[in-house]
């Protein structure tokens, strides 16, 4: 051994014999890589038993070496291969074990739960896809609005009821909470020249508070201005939306109401999906509560003084509009009773929706 002096080259062989049955003993005492790595290295390595013995090779005769180095090469395979085969073992082992401890593969899978769309934006997206069916292009506008936009520019004097203190969220600096989404018309119309073929959805906000009413409300705007647009383009534009939202058997009805901004002016009325308007059932149908007919918006034809507002002239274009209540949309397609539901973020709620 180094440090012993010089030796035969026949103590030498003998020394590298014993090397692997010597490395055999530790070795089957070790159960993990790192240790075993730590004792190849105490054989094999730069400092190792293997290579200080090497070190005596140089007091030998010539001669003897070849002899030595084949010792030596030998001993260093035995002991690599000594590692590998402990390796293997403690990799099957530790298989092994995995497998003892697993899995029963006759147990029902966990499933993950998959995130859906809320119910608004489920219906808000098919509400979009049938008027862009159509050819109604989507546009948005901002929250919080001038008082202009929301209320002057739309043929409503400061004097109007919908500018009161009850109904509007006024906001530091002389804006207001826009209380519909009308205000993107006068947005679309000032950005640019006739024609305009669009649909607004988005929030607004009221001082409501109730099953049918929350202060914050998904609505979406309608409005088609062109050379010729007609009351008769806004019925088949309403019908042929209804029928494609809930059902072909659906018709509207219009009665004659009061907005600023259009004239003449409708409520929008689609008959009753559930009892289709149909006696008996419609007596005691809940959805419609026996009238056969369900509220969805207020629509008319563009007042004249809307078109002043925005420079458009009133003998060049002729347009229609109206907005529907999103959220009482989605009430009536599937059957919500109370309108805050929405808005509680119970997953029990939302998990009945269909994914999107
Ligand atoms: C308007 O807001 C008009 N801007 C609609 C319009 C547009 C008419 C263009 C003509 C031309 P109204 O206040 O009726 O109209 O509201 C429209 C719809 O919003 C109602 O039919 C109802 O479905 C819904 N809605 C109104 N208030 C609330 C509320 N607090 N919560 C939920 N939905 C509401």
């Amino acid at each position: 051994m180094a440090g012993q002096g010089p030796q035969s080259a026949q103590e030498l062989v003998r020394s590298f014999e014993a090397l692997p049955a010597e490395f055999a003993r530790e070795l089957a005492e070790l159960a993990s890589e790192q240790e075993i790595r730590l004792l190849q290295a105490r054989y094999l390595g730069k400092k190792g038993r293997a290579t200080e013995l090497m070190k005596s090779l140089g007091s030998i005769p010539q001669s003897d070496r070849p002899g030595v180095g084949l010792a030596a090469n030998q001993t260093r395979e035995a002991i690599s291969r000594l590692v590998e085969a402990r390796l293997a073992e403690l990799a099957q082992a530790e298989l092994a074990a995995d497998l003892a401890r697993a899995v029963d593969v006759t147990l029902p899978g966990r499933r993950r739960r998959r995130g859906g769309l809320h119910p608004l934006t489920l219906v808000r997206l098919e509400i979009e896809r049938i008027f862009q069916g159509m050819g109604f292009e989507v546009r948005t506008g901002p929250w919080l609005e001038s008082e202009w936009n929301n209320f002057d520019a739309l043929n409503t004097p400061a004097d109007h009821p919908a500018r009161d203190m009850q109904d509007t969220f006024f906001v530091e600096g002389g804006q207001v909470l826009r209380s519909h989404t009308s205000p993107v018309q006068i947005r679309t119309m000032l950005a640019g020249p006739p024609p305009v073929k669009i649909i607004a959805p988005g929030d607004v906000f009221r001082r409501d508070d109730d099953a049918t009413h929350t202060p914050m409300f998904p609505q979406c705007e309608g409005l088609h201005v062109d050379a010729a647009v007609s009351f008769e383009d806004l019925k088949a534009t309403l019908i042929t939306f209804v029928q494609r939202f809930f059902g072909p058997e659906t018709h509207i009805r219009l009665r004659p109401s009061f907005f600023p901004f259009t004239e003449p002016s409708a409520e929008v009325d689609a008959s009753c999906f559930a009892c289709l308007g149909q006696p008996p059932e419609r007596a005691t149908c809940r959805l419609c509560k026996g009238t056969g007919w369900i509220e969805i918006g207020g629509a008319g034809m563009v007042h004249p003084n809307v078109f002043k507002a925005v420079g458009y002239d009133k003998y060049d274009v002729t347009g229609f509009a109206f907005g529907m209540g999103v959220s009482r949309m989605a009430m009536l397609r599937y059957g919500v009773a109370d309108l805050r539901l929405f808005y509680e973020n119970d997953l029990r709620f939302l998990r009945q929706f269909p994914a999107g």
